[in-house]
């Protein structure tokens, strides 16, 4: 190994957006990274003795690094606060109490949690969003550019870490006590709706805000302000799409999604009218079409606008998964734009997330999920092959947010795929109990990367960065580490399309592409075989498709780590 590349092991709780997105960084520049998942004290020093690393960076810890392992390496700690914060519930807080800046720190791991001395720390400015929001977008960013300068401090050999000093003014941060869910009860008599939206987005993600509807407990996530609908404070007055909507004191609030709180037995989130069932007497739906123009603030996860000759259809479905009944929406949606009068069509996703394929969550939760499974895939399906089969428009993906499994899979079905910068894909199936996978990967894949490099995506199950994303032909290109400027290059590349003197040919070669590629194995034959192979997943005698779905629903941790992340216990 070359002395100014690393070995890195990182000791993470889960492999997660961060960890992925640091893998890929670290990685391009040349570092060796292996991965261990936090799982026991003993099984870290394992992990450290087998790879015996450089450096080791946790990007994602609920636990504290071993002594043994932080009085003999040094190892950085990834924290979601500014200098100073130290605690478990750093950007909670910040969000509840209304901070304008927010940061992340890395420092050394030591005896005292988040205490180490601090080799980088980065800011920014914060917006009233879901926590989960800011993690995947201001914290991830602030995140590389620390462990970036951290990592290039260290490889110096020379730098010297600052000590915590809580007199130095430019220290602002605090040791905070852990949130409770009675620091974010919501009273609805009291609390308005910048309040209610508050204590809502700071548990997004995870825990959520325990609250009481139609009469039970429930952990509530996924929320919007609605500018248009009024009630009696904490009633429920309206469902739209699978959420629920409640007055507040001076307006009303969407919710998305609720985790029902169960004594002992586990539960997981689910659309909230899903999770309230029957027990939702009287609460009209109130449609919002997607083509209907609306100023205000309300909750719409499918919404199209026209610019120019340019189409864009929103779609922003929480985490990215995508039901079957929202495939059937988008379906329509997607339809309805081809018959407007525009010549590009461009999908963009979520802000947060471009798309995660199939629900999981809404599988679990069904009568058969086998069944259910079907019914989504073929939703999805269909989906897509009306993407595939447009001959009236260009069509362009615009990933915003990250992309995993068949969502990869989707924006490949536009002509032209671009990702912010920072996007992360995970083209492959796999890691769902061996799932096979449809939505037309076979003809999708390889006619971008390359049979043997659509194989290797699929079998290595490693996240892979834009960039490389790029290099490998899987999209046309990537831009912009900030949404802005990703979108307003989106808007300048779709523009130019729909303008271009070579619009008519390139409609021409499109539908003439599409010919052959027919003529030479038709779509419905990629289907029929990919659902084959489904078939047996959902209904065959070996249950990994429905065990990971469980593992995966129920947040069960793993037991250990998977080999194709810990190259240090492979046996080469
Ligand atoms: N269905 C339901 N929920 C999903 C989902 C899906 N297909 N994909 C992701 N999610 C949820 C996660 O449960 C998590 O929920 P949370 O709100 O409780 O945190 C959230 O989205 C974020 O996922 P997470 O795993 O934390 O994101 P990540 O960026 O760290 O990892 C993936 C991204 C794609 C690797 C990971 O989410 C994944 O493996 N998803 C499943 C993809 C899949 O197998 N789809 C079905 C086949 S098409």
């Amino acid at each position: 190994m070359s002395i100014h590349t690393l070995k890195i092991l990182f000791i993470t709780h889960s492999f997660n957006s961060l960890a992925q997105r640091l893998y890929i960084e670290l990685a391009q520049r040349g570092h060796e990274v292996s991965i261990e998942l936090d799982i026991n004290d003993a099984v870290t020093a394992q992990a450290v003795e087998l790879y015996r690393p450089d450096l080791i960076v946790a990007p994602f810890l609920k636990r504290i690094i071993p002594e043994a392992i932080w009085r003999n390496h040094t190892c950085f700690v990834v924290h979601p606060g500014i200098v100073g914060d130290r605690g478990p519930s750093a950007l909670d807080w910040a969000i509840m109490r209304d901070c304008a800046e927010w940061g992340v720190t890395v420092l050394q791991a030591s005896g005292e949690m988040d205490a180490g001395d601090i080799w980088a720390a980065e800011t920014f400015p914060m917006r009233l969003a879901k926590k989960s929001s800011l993690y995947r977008n201001e914290v991830i960013e602030a995140a590389v550019r620390a462990v970036l300068a951290a990592v290039e401090r260290f490889q110096s050999g020379n730098f010297k870490p600052q000590p915590l000093d809580y007199s130095r003014p430019e220290v602002r941060g605090r040791l905070h006590a852990p949130i409770k869910q009675i620091d974010r009860a919501i009273d609805w008599q009291r609390d308005d709706t910048r309040a209610v939206l508050k204590k809502i987005h700071a548990a997004d993600g995870f825990p959520g805000v325990l609250d009481m509807l139609c009469g039970e407990p429930y952990y509530l996530f996924d929320t919007c302000a609605e500018d248009a609908l009024r009630g009696e404070p904490g009633a429920i007055i309206a469902t739209r799409n699978g959420a629920i909507c409640r007055a507040t004191l001076d307006g009303a609030v969407w919710i998305g999604h609720l985790k029902r709180k169960t004594e002992g037995e586990p539960a997981f989130k689910l659309p909230a009218t899903l999770a309230l069932g029957k027990q939702l007497a009287d609460a009209p739906e109130i449609p919002l079409d997607p083509f209907t123009d609306c100023a205000g603030e309300t909750y719409r996860d499918i919404r199209f606008e026209q610019k120019n000759n340019v189409g864009y259809l929103h779609f922003a479905f929480y985490n990215g998964a995508m039901s079957t009944e929202q495939c059937e929406r988008l379906r329509e949606a997607y339809v309805a734009a081809t018959q407007r009068d525009v010549r590009v069509i461009v999908l963009m996703g979520g802000a947060d997330f471009w798309s995660n394929g199939i629900h999981l969550n809404c599988i679990e939760a069904a009568a058969s999920p086998a069944d259910e499974s079907w019914r989504n895939i073929n939703a999805m399906n269909d989906l897509m092959r009306a993407i595939i089969t447009t001959g009236s428009q260009l069509t362009v993906a615009a990933l915003q947010g990250n992309a995993g499994a068949g969502g990869v899979f989707l924006s490949l079905a536009a002509d032209h795929v671009y990702a912010r910068a920072g996007v992360v894909f995970n083209p492959h199936y796999k890691g769902m109990g061996n799932l096979y996978g449809s939505e037309y990967w076979t003809y999708l894949l390889p006619r971008r990367a390359g049979e043997a490099r659509a194989a290797a995506l699929t079998q290595n199950r490693l996240p892979v960065g834009a960039a490389q994303a790029r290099q490998m032909g899987l999209i046309d290109g990537c831009f912009g580490t900030g949404r802005e400027n990703f979108l307003a290059r989106i808007e300048q590349i779709a523009e130019g399309l729909a303008a271009s003197p070579d619009y008519p040919a390139l409609l021409r070669d499109k539908t003439a592409r599409r010919e052959r590629d027919e003529q030479e194995k038709p779509l419905e034959a990629y289907r029929a075989e990919e659902l084959q192979h489904m078939k047996l997943n959902f209904y065959g005698f070996d249950p990994s498709y429905h065990v990971a779905r469980y593992n995966f629903v129920y947040k069960i941790p793993h037991a250990w780590t998977p080999l194709y992340l810990a190259r240090h216990r492979r046996i080469t």
